[in-house]
């Protein structure tokens, strides 16, 4: 089955995906993470993989299957995923498309205890947080410098305001699009095995995509990239 499905649009390409929630450890038994179930990238790096890229899959914590055919490197932390990123760009003899389908996350403990941390009394602690950096700026920085072709594409999880908050990132971030999800419907997005997007791209055209399979969405974006 999985030949019948083989095309050859990206044979001279390396596609990078992230994908997946990171996770922040607070000490060696508790992490700070997001819902993110990782079936968005997954989806794009299966499909990739049979348009005939070469595929590497950046992932934090999932319980998915690996794709057929396709290289994955497991990560924990916002950090980790950004040095496997870099490791994976500098590696590429292709052009690069790179997917940030991964829910990194913003913030993470400022130190990490290496004890496990016990409980003193009834009144909690305070836990305080730093901002991670933002990986699709630093890495479109490392391409430059390295002179390493490479096009970026976005997610933007939302809540509110979808297509405005959405916008704003193009730029910000140096994305060819941005692909517009709402995370607060249940029936779409985080977890489920469907979605529903916007496509946004730099010159402010909007494409809506009608609710489908994550593998449906994932064709419906790489086809974009051709
Ligand atoms: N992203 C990133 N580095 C981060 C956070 C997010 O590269 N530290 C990427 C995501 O993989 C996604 C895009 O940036 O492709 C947008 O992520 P999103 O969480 O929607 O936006 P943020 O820039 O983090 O802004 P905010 O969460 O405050 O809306
Ligand atoms: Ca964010």
């Amino acid at each position: 089955i999985e030949s019948t499905l083989y095309f050859k649009h990206f044979e001279d390409k390396t596609v990078i995906v992230t994908a997946g929630p990171t996770s922040e450890p607070i000490d060696p038994v508790r992490y700070i993470t997001n819902r993110s179930s990782g079936k968005m990238g997954f989806a794009i790096a299966k499909i990739a993989h049979f348009m005939g890229a070469d595929v590497r899959l950046i992932t934090g914590n999932t319980c998915l299957k690996t794709p057929y055919g396709v290289k994955r490197i497991d990560i924990e932390t916002a950090e980790d995923m950004l040095k496997a990123l870099k490791h994976e760009l500098s590696k590429s003899k292709n052009e690069v498309i790179l997917i940030m389908a991964a829910a990194i996350a913003d913030f993470r403990p400022s130190e990490t205890k290496d004890k496990k941390i016990k409980k003193k009394n009834e009144n909690g602690f305070t836990l305080k947080l730093k901002q991670n950096p933002d990986l699709t700026i630093e890495i479109k920085r490392f391409a430059e410098k390295a002179d390493i072709p490479l096009r970026i594409v976005g997610f933007a999880a939302e809540t509110d305001n979808l297509i405005e908050n959405a916008k704003k990132k193009i730029e910000k971030k140096g994305l060819e699009f941005i692909v517009a999800n709402d995370v607060s419907r249940k029936d779409i997005a985080f977890g489920s095995d469907k979605n529903e997007v916007a496509i946004i791209y730099s010159n402010g055209r909007i494409e809506r995509l009608e609710k489908a399979s994550k593998d449906k969405i994932a064709y419906e974006i790489l086809r974009r990239l051709i």
